[in-house]
């Protein structure tokens, strides 16, 4: 098992199983281009290889399969096929929720029980605006189902200035009602946003305006959440909870135990580090040799990570998947 000076170890292991997305939300792409698939990805028994691996190297316990959007991979089934019997404590996936009623089956049947679904506003027209792609009926229809199918359910808002923070008390009320637990995220210097300064003030919303904003209309007081948890939790007494990813104002790289693997096979230990590492040759590799080099790179990863909390206005953030 591999320890840093600050007792941080990877116990969280994300995977991409693709790059490509249905989607084109404003705060991921500038353009309104979708992101697509390159030929380099892996095949979902190499990413099978990938969690073997990484289980038995960096001590992994816990799988979130992310994006682009996973729904729209060939590879979620074969995937889930291979992951299901490996003995991992908790799988998990983030998803945009377009695809969701369709992959529900398939999801249940693998033991998924948490889905994080990223929703943005409950406005059809401005849903459009922001998403670019998709339709918000599908979503919903989406997460009714997995409701009724048992699933727990968070989803993820990114206020935005001028595009939808009239949508943060109508998205509490809509979670509240039905058991969800909203998260909104701190808008990051992600992809273009980390170029484009201007934007990013522009529509950056801080978590003490958000909490100001639930404030005025639910009393809410602070809950337990994991010590490594993304979000900073909150109880509104007698009606369900609420959490902010204040990536921003209150980086949480203490304690992170995160580790990502893209869709195309590169490591990475932080995801505000430009650092990556190679991994996808070693997927092909038997057991004995792929270990010992793993090994070494996961030290150079976990040595990724922010020494000390950090500035997030410092930080530059590339796009290497949810
Ligand atoms: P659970 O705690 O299992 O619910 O998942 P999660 O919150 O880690 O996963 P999700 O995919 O829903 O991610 C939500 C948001 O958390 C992302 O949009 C990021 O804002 C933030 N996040 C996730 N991982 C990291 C990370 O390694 N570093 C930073 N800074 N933010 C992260
Ligand atoms: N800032 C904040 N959140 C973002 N997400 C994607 N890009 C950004 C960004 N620049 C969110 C998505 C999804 C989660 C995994 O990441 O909305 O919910």
């Amino acid at each position: 098992m591999i320890v840093d000076r600050q007792g941080r170890r990877f116990r969280n292991l994300r995977v991409s199983l693709t790059a490509a997305c249905n989607y084109a939300c404003t705060y991921c792409v500038p353009d309104g281009k979708r992101l697509v698939a390159t030929q380099d990805e892996l095949s979902a028994e190499a990413m099978v290889r990938g969690v073997v691996y990484l289980m038995e190297a960096a001590g992994i316990e816990r799988l979130r399969i992310t994006g682009g959007e996973p729904l729209v991979s060939p590879r979620l089934e074969p995937f889930l096929r291979g992951v299901r019997g490996l003995g991992l404590v908790d799988i998990s996936l983030t998803s945009n929720g377009q695809l969701l009623a369709r992959k529900l089956p398939i999801l249940l049947e693998a033991g998924i029980r948490r889905l994080n679904i990223s929703l943005d506003t409950l406005d059809a027209e401005r849903f459009r605006q922001i998403a670019r792609g998709g339709d918000l009926r599908s979503v919903l229809d989406g997460l009714e189902r997995a409701r009724a199918a048992g699933m727990k359910i968070k989803l993820n808002m990114v206020p935005l200035r001028g595009q939808n923070l009239d949508q943060v008390l109508p998205l509490l009320e809509y979670c509240l009602e039905r058991g969800f637990e909203l998260r909104f995220i701190e808008l990051m210097r992600m992809g273009h946003l980390a170029h484009d300064a201007n934007t990013f003030q522009q529509r950056f919303v801080g978590i003490q305006e958000l909490l100001d904003l639930v404030g005025e209309r639910y009393p809410y007081v602070q809950a337990d959440a994991p010590l490594d948890a993304t979000a900073l939790r909150y109880e509104i007494p007698g009606l369900g909870f609420f959490g902010v990813i204040a990536n921003e104002s209150v980086p949480f790289c203490r304690t992170c135990s995160r580790l990502r693997l893209s869709s195309t096979g590169w490591l990475h230990g932080c995801l505000s580090s430009s650092n990556r590492h190679y991994i996808g040759d070693l997927l092909d590799k038997p057991r004995h040799q792929a270990l010992p080099v793993l090994q070494r790179l996961l030290v150079k990863a976990l040595a990724d990570k922010q020494e000390v909390a950090f500035s997030g206005g410092a930080t530059i953030m590339k796009v290497i998947g949810g």
